[in-house]
């Protein structure tokens, strides 16, 4: 720090010096700092801002400190406070007085916006792959149990049959949506903010658009206050997150329900299910509740950084570098939770014949017995009335619709005819047969549609770190 403290007398307070440093978290930054650094020193000797030959031997050195660093060799000091201090500091320590020249129409605070954004969009295309990673186990479930029926829910109540294949396939969707939501993240986080300097723009003759092309940018920002006091770019990481744990954690939910004895639709792999320290006949799905779990700290996150940036004036403040730990502690948590759900649901094991009986037991035709009377000439409303009736007779007696004799069906109607006894699940099904809805030529439709999504490869931004 002691490059920086030309002003004072004094050297800062232990204590100081340990609450506002940021070593131990935003070391995880080198890749970006060192990418950033290296862009600059390129830019800052072809526009003769320094000498070539001072740019070329900051190049080489800090090509040697990311060296240093990934092998274990680099010693973070706190008293260096923060990633950016800590790489120019051993930059200096190797070359002497050229290496204080890297620092020449850069201020930390635009430097710390590129290192964020650089890293927002390194994470954004790790994200975008593992959602797919993801898609695609569910697109693979669905399609080996393409012919699998269960019941639908609604007030999870038994409701009406669908296709286990539809039913994954809502999740596609989320996570489809949810990948579209990380795109246009990237597009915001795709801008070049190195050239605004602490806050005014820099007094020199540099070239922004060589940076950024160096760094795989698509454009340069556009205003320098902006520049180093904008976090929008970790905040829409953050909400999309937010919003994508919240489909994960609903995914969970109901794994956590399915593989329970009441539901006994699934079992969990052995690999993806933990035991019980005290009961040795439990299966437990950890995993799931763990994320349902976690879906609250990437929320919190997303939280405490909106309430961290509301109350900043312009410029940069100190504050903003609360950003960091929260930002990567919700990167860490979605990739991680993306990553084992994917081979969870792989590895599940469905159970059709659970299913099918839970069908069975759950009434689940009787929307379809009220449009039968309706397709016969009765109001809707009071078709409704007599299946009501019905349920309620079939549940006196502890039988399914279908074991009623068409004579207990004529005592509540004498519109039931013969064809009463055609209403099953598979026809129920397939009269749902609009576009997105359950009937399996939907469903094998939407599957070949989800394939083809995810053989499309994502526009993805050139980076060149
Ligand atoms: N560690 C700081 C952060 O993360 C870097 C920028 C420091 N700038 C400053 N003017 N103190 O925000």
């Amino acid at each position: 720090m002691s490059q920086i403290r030309g002003r004072f007398r004094k050297a800062a307070d232990k204590t100081a010096a340990a609450y506002t440093a940021s070593i131990s978290f935003d070391q995880r930054l080198y890749v970006e700092d060192i990418a950033g650094s290296i862009a600059h020193a390129r830019m800052l000797g072809k526009q003769g801002i320094i000498s070539p030959e001072e740019a070329e031997t900051i190049v080489k050195c800090l090509q040697e400190i990311k060296d240093e660093i990934e092998q274990g060799k680099f010693r973070f000091r706190t008293e260096l406070e923060d990633i950016h201090m800590s790489i120019e500091a051993r930059l200096v320590e190797k070359v002497g007085e050229a290496g204080g020249k890297l620092h020449t129409a850069r201020s930390r605070n635009d430097q710390v916006a590129l290192d964020m954004r650089l890293y927002t969009k390194k994470v954004i295309a790790e994200t975008l792959l593992r959602l797919k990673g993801l898609q695609q186990a569910l697109v693979e479930v669905a399609e080996t149990n393409r012919d699998v029926v269960m019941p639908g829910y609604t007030h999870l109540q038994r409701a009406q049959p669908v296709l286990l294949a539809h039913h994954l396939l809502a999740y596609f969707e989320m996570l489809q949506r949810d990948a579209d939501r990380f795109g246009d993240c990237l597009k915001r986080a795709d801008v070049m903010p190195l050239g605004s300097g602490a806050l005014a723009g820099v007094a020199h003759d540099i070239d922004r658009d060589f940076v950024a092309k160096e760094l795989g940018f698509s454009s340069v920002s556009r205003n320098s206050m902006d520049a180093v006091a904008d976090r929008d770019f970790i905040l829409e990481y953050e909400a999309a997150a937010s919003i994508c744990m919240m489909h994960l954690s609903r995914l969970a939910e109901e794994i956590i329900l399915w593989s329970s004895a009441e539901f006994d639709f699934i079992e969990l792999d052995d690999a993806y299910a933990t035991g019980s320290s005290i009961m040795p006949q439990k299966k437990n799905p950890d995993i799931a509740e763990l994320s349902r779990g976690k879906t609250g700290r990437v929320y919190g996150n997303l939280m405490a950084l909106l309430t961290t940036m509301k109350g900043l004036p312009l410029a940069y403040n100190r504050d903003m570098q609360e950003d960091k730990e929260g930002f990567f502690d919700t990167v860490d948590t979605l990739l991680s939770t993306l990553e084992v759900f994917a081979g969870m649901v792989k590895t599940l094991r469905i159970k059709p014949e659970k299913m099918r009986q839970a069908l069975d037991k759950g009434y689940l035709l009787a929307t379809d017995l009220a449009d039968y009377l309706v397709k016969k000439g009765a109001a809707f409303r009071l078709s409704h009335g007599i299946v009501g009736k019905l349920v309620s007779y079939a549940l006196s007696k502890g039988i399914s619709l279908g074991e009623l004799s068409l004579d207990e069906y004529r005592r509540f109607s004498p519109l039931f005819a013969d064809d009463v006894h055609e209403i099953t699940a598979e026809a129920s099904m397939a009269a749902r047969n609009a576009k997105g809805g359950t009937a399996p030529e939907q469903v094998v439709q939407a599957l070949a549609e989800a394939r083809k999504t995810l053989e499309m490869p994502r526009r993805r931004k050139k980076a060149s770190i």
